[in-house]
């Protein structure tokens, strides 16, 4: 499914007087099946854009279109992974993997087959029957990734998941989801302040600045997956997104890396 955001500012009140422009005329077009990444440092609006696109905020001004529909509430279209997991305690893996099936009045047995299904492609289906507690940080957002995954979403909306985890599990993540998105080809917005991260999994990846957040710029990343980080031209590539937040925050290059 293709999304089309169309000048999209979003303004919070804080208090009487006081307001903050969290998204400032945003217009972005992402393609049916393709990987965006959304990268920029804290405050730039990333999450605001991504509830907006979720259907969870309304924008002050302009509109999201996907398909050519406008959106103006949530849908089983669209998934959305948040950093803080947010698994139900009460429930097992299995159980939290197949929630979103049971909304959907799958009948129980069909839908602990695909939660099954799903729990293997994130290499968890020896923790099925165990609860979130005793799970790590990786693990639990691999169950987070498929409870998502396992309504098979034309979209998936990922804000910073892989933001809480040590760099080992965040990378063979990273390649995980790289294969589950070749397998099942969503539409994918990522956010991310990595830059690492964003090269390595996006098409594209969307340079956002704050006070107002607004789109900067934006790189094409034509690399065949999955990617190297020590490649030649991914670092070409990790130059130049350094390059342009350099230009942007009006950062030296040389104290940036
Ligand atoms: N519900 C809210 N009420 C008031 N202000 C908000 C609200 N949500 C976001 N903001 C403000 O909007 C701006 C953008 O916030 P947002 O959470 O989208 O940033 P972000 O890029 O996701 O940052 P981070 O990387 O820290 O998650 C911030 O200045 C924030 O204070
Ligand atoms: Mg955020």
């Amino acid at each position: 499914m293709a999304i089309l955001v169309h000048d999209v500012r979003k303004s919070f009140h804080l208090q009487k007087d006081r307001e903050i422009i969290a998204l400032n005329d945003v217009s972005l077009g992402v393609e049916d099946q393709e990987f965006v990444c959304l990268l920029g440092p804290s405050g730039c609006g990333k999450s605001t854009l991504l509830k907006i696109i979720a259907g969870l905020e309304q924008a002050s001004s302009g509109w999201v279109e996907i398909d050519g529909q406008k959106i103006t509430a949530p849908s089983s279209d669209r998934a959305i992974v948040f950093q803080d997991y947010a698994l139900f305690p009460w429930r097992t893996v299995v159980e939290n993997v197949q929630f979103g099936l049971d909304l959907r009045k799958v009948p129980a047995k069909e839908a602990r087959k695909k939660a099954l299904e799903y729990l293997s492609l994130v290499n968890l289906c020896n923790f099925a029957n165990v609860y979130p507690h005793q799970l790590s940080g990786g693990m639990k957002q691999r169950v987070a990734i498929a409870r998502a995954l396992v309504l098979e979403p034309k979209i998936l909306l990922l804000d910073e998941p892989f933001g809480a985890l040590d760099a080992f599990t965040r990378m063979q993540l990273q390649f995980e989801l790289t294969s589950i998105c070749k397998k099942n080809s969503p539409t994918v917005i990522f956010v991310t302040h990595d830059i690492d991260e964003a090269i390595y999994l996006g098409d594209r990846v969307v340079i956002m600045t704050p006070n107002p957040g607004k789109v900067n710029a934006i790189v094409n990343v034509q690399l065949p997956k999955p990617r190297n980080r020590t490649d030649y031209d991914f670092n070409k590539i990790r130059d130049r997104v350094f390059r342009e937040f350099s230009l942007v925050t009006e950062t030296s290059l040389e104290y940036v890396i």
